[in-house]
């Protein structure tokens, strides 16, 4: 089936290796621009690898082997001109422990963007307000950006991880269970932010919350032992998938 909407992260022929173990086996799929995908399936099937293959994440475990191909706006990141640093500041990664720095709410969102020298003074402060306004937190602190991050709860934690990570203007931003520490109020406010966020960015998140995948995503893909069995529109592969494997995954049969 062809559409118009662009394709943002292509991948062909992956697979991937700890050592002599083998974590994913020859997947191809598109991530479009602008959509939320969502990728589900049982625990230790790949998906965290796979996030990480999009950023070059897994470069940082030793013993690590890729083959395949991984092109984002049709380059391809694993390249060796490409520099691995700015590949990072656009596609970020939020975490499933929120993991603010122990340090000021202000310092979390401005490190970055100090770091790669994108603003200073007050543009840097006007940035700090501006990514703090979007993950709706400004208020909430009563724009007093000097407090500690830690003291905030975990739900206040993931959306200021989320303020940081958008600080440093990515285009792609990839979600590992964001919301697996929360409570359901802070669940659904991530949520919202997420759909607000698909407005500007390609987004990707892992969950192992099928609800929430039907209620974010615009894509689905289903993960079983290092392979994507489906890829689909989530209303599709949720009402009406083609393999008995996501069938039995999504009526709870099995996972
Ligand atoms: N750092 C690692 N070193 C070795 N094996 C790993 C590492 N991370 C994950 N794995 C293995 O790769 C497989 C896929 O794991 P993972 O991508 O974390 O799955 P998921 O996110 O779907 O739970 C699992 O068998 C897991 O044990
Ligand atoms: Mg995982």
């Amino acid at each position: 089936m062809k559409t118009d909407t662009h394709s943002k992260v292509e991948v062909t022929h992956l697979s991937f290796y700890y050592g002599d173990k083998q974590a994913l086996f020859d997947i191809s799929l598109d991530i479009r621009e602008k959509e939320i995908t969502a990728f589900i399936g049982p625990s230790g099937c790949g998906k965290s690898t796979f996030l990480r293959c999009l950023n070059r994440m897994n470069d940082e475990i030793p013993g690590t082997r890729l083959t395949g191909l991984v092109r984002i706006d049709g380059q391809d990141i694993y390249d060796i001109a490409m520099d691995v640093v700015d590949l990072r500041t656009r596609v970020g990664l939020v975490f499933q422990k929120p993991n603010p720095f122990p340090q000021s709410v202000y310092n979390n969102v401005a490190m970055g963007p100090r770091a790669l020298g994108m603003a200073s003074g007050s543009d840097l402060d006007d940035l700090v307000e501006t990514y703090l306004r979007r993950v709706d937190l400004w208020d909430e602190i009563d724009g007093d950006t000097s407090q500690p991050a830690m003291g905030f709860g975990l739900g206040q934690q993931q959306r200021l991880c989320i303020a940081r990570t958008l600080a440093v203007a990515p285009e792609i931003i990839l979600m590992d269970e964001p919301c697996s520490a929360l409570d359901p109020i802070a669940t659904l406010r991530v949520e919202d932010l997420m759909r607000e966020l698909r407005k500007e960015y390609t987004i990707v998140i892992v969950t192992h919350n099928m609800q929430q995948a039907g209620r974010v995503s615009d894509r689905t893909a289903f993960f079983w032992l290092g392979e994507v069995v489906e890829y689909a529109p989530t209303t599709r592969l949720f009402t009406n998938p083609d393999n008995e494997r996501t069938e039995a995954y999504i009526s709870g049969r099995v996972g």
